[in-house]
């Protein structure tokens, strides 16, 4: 096990590290060998007020940050790129450690992380409002101001590009930011904290309080100086979160929540290649991802052959040490992983056939065997329940008619796929499928230009892209009256 260096355990409010209002700490495990890696100052309301009176601040009309050219608020995020592209290694190894995704993995988020920083970096100085032809003598534009002092409040399965696909956009805008990590995962947003600090961000305009959802994350929701609430994470704690975001005032809420997202492959598909798809698809980051596509359509012809090589393929998949060369590590905790057993039970008992795993690996952390269920029912729990583990669920299919209801029948709406040569086909699911993002012949392909979010449960808004930085803005009218002039 390689040695990461713990540089950072406090909250940090105003560019400063602090310890917590009640001085209480709260462990942070590794799921590796569930030791305790390091205590972890622990935000409660006393701090999440003193990190939005700095955000506030911060915001202030004169503040170094509202005075700021925005294309100095690009440089400062190009800067904090920079800082990220050199510190990836390290990133990579501290979220190993605390998250437990193979080390490959999680410094490629690093980096890719830096990637939508850059992006946004080049949006700051061109965001535009709209001269309009309004009715009457007057002349009529639009302006782009942000929206003020945002809570973003992040979940533990992508630590690093939850912790930027919130602040990138927010900072691009001119927003000022308190940012709760999730309790399993604190130890990267406070390293980007540094980074922040390093880049030359003035105080207040990023804090970052660690602390559990119901007293941190809810005191954040609830404040009445927090213009904004972003939030990615359960479809049950976004729904308490925009009920508690409209109780004092009236906040801006992005929610970036569940799925069960379908892909849905066609009789004229290379069988090799929608295996390895669809593996990827259910299995990328131990299915700890809002986006699996963890119901697998299959057409009657091919399904039988399919299952086999999905079956094979999952065989195959690494798991173990996160720092070892695995495709797979732990699950994050033992809530998760005792909810995940949970599902692979209850598909055994509901009849689904197990053609690949099913059991816990190993003796000891949070590992999980890939497991695959074949014959699986539309009506069945695992495939209608958002499982946030190991588990593939194939169903089979007939027509193109049948399958795109079937697809579409969930509360969820995050993603889906479909893999088929036929453009007829592609196209019509495309046009179809009530979901934010639609794949052909690939799966969960996000870049920093392209908007991603949900339709139904799975959330509201968007993030990243051109759509991104539009939800940390608010539009001003402004109309100036234009009586005839005069001459002298
Ligand atoms: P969660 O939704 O409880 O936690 C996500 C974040 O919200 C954490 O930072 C947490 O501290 C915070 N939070 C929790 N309760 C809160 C409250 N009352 N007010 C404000 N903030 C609060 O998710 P959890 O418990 O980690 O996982 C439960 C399930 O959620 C998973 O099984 C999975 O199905 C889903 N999930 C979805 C994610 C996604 O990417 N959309 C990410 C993580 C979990
Ligand atoms: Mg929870």
């Amino acid at each position: 096990m390689a040695k990461v260096d713990i540089k950072y355990t406090k909250l940090f409010i105003n560019n400063e590290w602090v310890d917590s209002v009640s001085k209480k700490t709260f462990p942070t495990i590794n799921p590796h060998d569930e030791s305790v890696i390091t205590q972890v100052a622990e935000g409660d309301k006393a701090d999440v007020d003193l990190a939005v009176n700095a955000a506030v601040k911060a915001f202030h009309r004169y503040s170094e940050w509202r005075t700021m050219d925005a294309s100095q608020r690009g440089r400062l995020l190009n800067k904090l790129a920079d800082l990220m592209e050199r510190d990836s290694k390290y990133l990579g190894q501290l979220e190993t450690l605390d998250c437990g995704k193979p080390v490959k993995t999680a410094t490629g988020e690093a980096l890719w992380s830096a990637q939508v920083v850059r992006y946004f970096a080049g949006k700051a100085d061109k965001i535009h409002g709209n001269t309009i032809p309004a009715d009457g003598p007057v002349i009529s534009m639009t302006m782009k101001e942000p929206v003020g002092v945002c809570g973003q409040i992040i979940p533990w399965n992508y630590p690093i590009p939850m912790f930027v696909w919130k602040i990138a956009p927010a900072l691009a805008a001119g927003c000022t930011i308190i940012v709760k990590p999730a309790e399993q995962t604190p130890l990267t947003a406070l390293a980007m904290a540094a980074l922040v600090k390093e880049a030359g961000f003035p105080p207040g305009v990023v804090n970052v309080v660690p602390g559990y959802g119901p007293t941190a994350g809810a005191a954040l929701t609830s404040h009445p100086k927090v213009d904004k609430v972003a939030f990615t994470g359960s479809t049950e704690v976004g729904r308490i979160i925009m009920t508690a975001a409209s109780q004092v005032n009236l906040k801006r809420v992005t929610l970036e929540l569940g799925g069960k997202s379908p892909l849905v492959i066609f009789n004229d598909a290379d069988i090799d290649m929608a295996a390895e798809i669809a593996h990827d698809a259910a299995f990328a980051n131990g299915g700890q991802c809002c986006v699996a596509a963890t119901r697998t359509y299959v057409q009657s012809e091919i399904y039988d052959k399919f299952v086999a090589k999905a079956a094979e393929v999952a065989k195959k998949r690494a798991v173990g040490n996160p720092f070892d060369d695995v495709h797979q590590g732990p699950q994050i905790d033992d809530e998760m992983f005792g909810k995940v057993m949970n599902y692979i039970k209850i598909g055994k008992s509901e009849g689904a056939r197990c053609v690949a795993g099913g059991d816990r690996k190993g003796k000891s952390g949070y590992y999980i065997e890939p497991t695959v269920f074949a014959d699986v029912k539309d009506n069945m729990k695992i495939a209608r329940e958002e499982i946030f583990g190991p588990v593939q669920s194939i169903l089979k299919f007939e027509t193109f008619e049948e399958v795109l209801d079937r697809a579409n029948d969930s509360n969820y709406g995050l993603g889906a796929g479909v893999v088929t040569n036929d453009i007829n086909l592609a196209m019509n699911f495309v046009k179809h499928a009530r979901a934010g993002s639609v794949w052909v012949n690939m799966y969960d392909y996000v870049t920093p230009q392209t908007p991603f979010g949900g339709f139904r449960d799975s959330g509201i808004g968007r993030e990243l892209g051109e759509d991104g930085i539009q939800q940390y803005l608010e539009t001003k009218t402004v109309t100036i009256s234009l009586p005839k002039a005069q001459s002298k």
